[in-house]
């Protein structure tokens, strides 16, 4: 009885360490994938992301991004009509609650990463009007 106890409490320490050490791990994740991506989009005079995409303010805050307030973690990425060049790195495959994705009318060019596949909840994907349609295509 005393044995199943001191089980019962150790089990319980444990999810309550792996849960929290869990969620706080996901927005930094979060954060790094999205600080990966703005380090492939290339420098532009209007790339507003530059200065806004920092640590030094939350990640929800970030322009473009949405979060969903239950799990605070990005769900939506918007960054369309940015004039934004680069390509788009293995890193987004790291958003796991991302549900949208729209990089449409800049130019990005070469594949999407087959790593977005992973991204269970991902819904939609508007790639429109950048360099290499033809290859986005593919994915
Ligand atoms: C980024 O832009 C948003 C919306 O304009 C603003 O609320 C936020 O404070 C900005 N963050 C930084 C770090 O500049
Ligand atoms: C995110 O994904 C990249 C490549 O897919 C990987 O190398 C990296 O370690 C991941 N980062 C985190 C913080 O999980
Ligand atoms: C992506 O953004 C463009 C430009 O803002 C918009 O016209 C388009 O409807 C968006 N795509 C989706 C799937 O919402």
């Amino acid at each position: 009885m005393d044995t199943s106890y001191i089980l019962l409490f150790a089990q319980l320490s444990l999810f309550i360490l792996l849960h929290n050490h869990t969620s706080l791990a996901n927005i930094i994740t979060d954060e790094a994938s999205l600080l990966a991506f703005k380090s492939h989009i290339s420098s532009h005079p209007n790339n507003i992301l530059a200065s806004n995409w920092s640590s030094s303010g939350p990640v929800c805050s970030w322009i473009g991004v949405t979060c969903s307030s239950r799990h605070n973690r990005v769900t939506a990425l918007d960054i369309s009509t940015m004039q934004l060049h680069g390509i788009i790195p293995p890193h987004l495959g790291n958003l796991s609650f991302l549900v949208s994705l729209n990089i449409s009318n800049n130019a990005f060019h070469g594949d999407l990463p087959q790593e977005l596949a992973r991204l269970q909840r991902l819904k939609v994907i508007d790639v429109a009007s950048n360099n290499s349609p033809e290859k986005f295509r593919h994915f």
